[in-house]
């Protein structure tokens, strides 16, 4: 079986004290043995440097939750790829929808930051969701068609080495998590769009966002196209990070 990829996504979180802590608990409660999911953190830009001296020679890797679409140059406060590669960041966020609704990240952009970020080395985690009004309008398919087709046309060959989450955007921090059979049916039309594109689409990894917690990640995790977790709000517990961890092998 695929191992299953785990991803906290810490937001505007944290402080050096508490980060400390909560990462000194997941190393202490990592769980051992085969079947381990693969996991990371997304932490704040500000903490890159202490979450990678803290995970050094752990299993856990470091993740940044954006990405400039630039090179190098007059373009303050962005981080480019080249940046993140020096820090030994694995992953970047890549179209979160609190960009995509605050930074006004358009699809175009999204693309351009996810090719940015594969040029470096760094696996980007496309994110893509509908919000509840394109939910109730019975857009769901057409907009997260729409938000992936821009990353594949700007990535072309490289679409294998993508990592993708569906993260319904009513689903994010409000408690309200997509049913297992409702997060299953969105991930079969991105795989099969997947497949389209890339012959190696079964080996990429798609990962649900939304409320994971540790009372329901098992059942999320379970089902056939769902191959790991993009978590916020349980991030930042380590028992219930490492219950998700857990429930993914
Ligand atoms: P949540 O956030 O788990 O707190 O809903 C997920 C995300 O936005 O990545």
């Amino acid at each position: 079986m695929k191992k299953k990829l785990i991803v906290g996504n810490w937001k505007m979180n944290g402080s050096l004290a508490a980060n400390a802590a909560l990462l000194q608990a997941l190393k202490a409660g990592w769980p051992r043995g085969r079947g381990t999911a693969a996991v990371a953190v997304a932490v704040p830009s500000a903490y890159l440097a202490q979450a990678q001296a803290e995970l050094a020679g752990s299993d856990i890797g470091v993740a940044a939750q954006d990405v400039s679409q630039h090179e190098v140059g007059a373009y303050t406060g962005e981080l480019s790829a080249a940046m993140l590669q020096d820090f030994g960041v694995r992953f970047a966020l890549v179209g979160h929808s609190e960009r995509r609704q605050y930074h006004g990240e358009t699809d175009a952009v999204v693309a351009m930051k996810a090719q940015a970020a594969l040029a470096k080395g760094v696996t980007p985690i496309v994110c893509v969701g509908e919000t509840l009004a394109e939910r109730e309008a019975g857009q769901t398919e057409q907009v997260v068609k729409r938000q992936l087709a821009a990353v594949i046309h700007q990535v072309g060959p490289c679409v294998s080495e993508l990592v993708v989450a569906y993260e319904p955007v009513w689903a994010i921090g409000t408690g309200k998590t997509a049913t297992p059979e409702q997060a299953q049916a969105v991930h079969a039309v991105l795989r099969a769009q997947l497949a389209a594109a890339s012959a190696k689409a079964d080996g990429i990894a798609l990962l649900y966002g939304g409320s994971m917690n540790a009372g329901n990640a098992e059942q999320l995790l379970a089902q056939a196209d769902i191959d790991g977790g993009l978590v916020g709000g349980a991030s930042l517990k380590a028992a219930d990070f490492l219950t998700i961890i857990a429930a993914a092998r």
